[in-house]
């Protein structure tokens, strides 16, 4: 990415006043001097100068041309699926966000697109799976939540050849690791409410698009079915991506202390990590970002729900909450949480295990977040003992 300093001045000072501070245009309408003749901007469904440059910023940080800000991730990935007609076919990672999978799945494939579910750690999955009617292939790496890494350079050499467009859903990883765009991807989309926002204190999308064509065509849905994102948020996401470098390095240090405690530790069965030699597609996390991302997901040598519950109720610093990306650390139960939407045996088909417990590793320090971790681990073994305890004790009295 640009390096800070970039970044940071990258962020306009307001040409009509010198204020700092990007200002917050919240209002729905401009004045006209004559019908058509404007100052750029005629009614704020369509545009906003606010948002106008939240989309030229994330524009800039992934190295496309055209920027597109949303009500919601799930809002951006919308737009995106609305460049598809019936009869279009969509091939997406298996491991895929539980939110895309129901948009996808129960939204999409009524209006006639079907969606084809790969593997796509294994570029070759890709190849075989692409059809002649496959219009998008869609990617999420580092997926959500068992971090599966999949190459976006031959994936999108795969798309050019097939004649679809490459999508990658890049919130995992934020522009400051990884830019899809530079790999030969036509389209990033990110759920803004998680890293480039950074607080947990909104709700946003982003589309990126590599070409201004592609763009205007989403610019145009965007404009047709009016997801956008209001000015105040707009703002929100431009202050978090103002320590968006800081912020990552941070988040990456301390998941990677924390995966390698959670790897010798004897109640855990799995650990995934990209920044862990042994994970899988380590080496192509290495060569395709610059970093491994903040967010560390591990199972249980206990693969029960009851026991996941037991430990996911138990932490301190961790708060127990859907979403990611903020500088609290969070950690959530993808079975009964975020993936609860997707059937129980496609959900274990793709590696989300019953004990699987994901953790947004936040801004605290490494050391508290570990000693954390270690009790919720002792107070779970505890809460199994007594409940196997009290179901033998009930078992004797029936
Ligand atoms: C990878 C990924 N993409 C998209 C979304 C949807 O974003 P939002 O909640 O902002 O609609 C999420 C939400 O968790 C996500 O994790």
């Amino acid at each position: 990415m640009n390096n800070s300093t970039a970044l940071i001045h990258s962020i306009p000072t307001d040409p009509l006043t010198g204020s700092l501070s990007v200002p917050i245009y919240q209002t729905s309408t401009y004045v006209q001097e004559a019908p058509g003749v404007n100052k750029g901007y005629d009614y704020a469904r369509s545009n906003n100068p606010t948002r106008a440059t939240l989309e030229s910023i994330i524009a800039s940080l992934e190295k496309g041309t055209v920027g597109i800000a949303f009500g919601s991730g799930l809002a951006a990935i919308d737009a995106v699926l609305k460049l598809l007609s019936a009869g279009d076919e969509i091939l997406a990672v298996d491991d895929i966000y539980g939110g895309a999978f129901r948009l996808f799945t129960h939204v999409y494939e009524k209006f006639g697109i079907k969606v084809n579910y790969v593997n796509t750690t294994n570029v070759e999955n890709v190849f075989d799976a692409v059809t002649a009617n496959t219009k998008l292939i869609w990617l999420e790496t580092p997926t959500n939540p068992t971090l599966k890494i999949s190459d976006i350079r031959a994936i999108a050499q795969v798309a050019k050849a097939r004649g679809c467009m490459l999508c990658v859903d890049n919130t995992f990883a934020s522009p400051a690791l990884q830019q899809p765009l530079t790999l030969g991807a036509d389209i990033v989309v990110h759920s803004a409410t998680k890293y480039l926002g950074g607080h947990s204190d909104l709700i946003a999308g982003l589309v990126v698009t590599k070409e201004k064509e592609l763009g205007e065509k989403i610019k145009f849905i965007q404009n047709a079915s009016g997801g956008i994102l209001a000015p105040f948020d707009s703002w929100l996401v431009i202050r978090g991506i103002e320590t968006l470098p800081l912020r990552i390095e941070k988040h990456c240090s301390n998941a990677q202390a924390i995966a390698e405690f959670l790897e010798t530790h004897p109640e855990v069965e799995n650990v995934y990590y990209p920044g862990l030699p042994g994970h899988y597609n380590h080496h192509i996390a290495k060569r395709q970002a610059s970093g491994f991302g903040g967010i560390v997901s591990f199972t249980l040598k206990n693969d029960t729900t009851e026991a996941a519950t037991a430990f996911v109720t138990q932490t301190k610093y961790f708060k127990l909450a859907e979403s990611l990306g903020g500088v609290k650390s969070l950690l959530c139960h993808p079975a009964q949480m975020t993936h609860k939407s997707i059937p129980a045996e496609r959900r274990r088909a793709a590696g989300v295990a019953d004990s699987l417990v994901r953790l947004s590793v936040g801004l605290e320090d490494a050391a508290d977040l570990i000693e954390d971790l270690q009790q919720a681990f002792e107070k779970t073994k505890s809460i199994i003992i007594e409940n196997t305890e009290a179901r033998l004790v009930a078992g004797l009295h029936q």
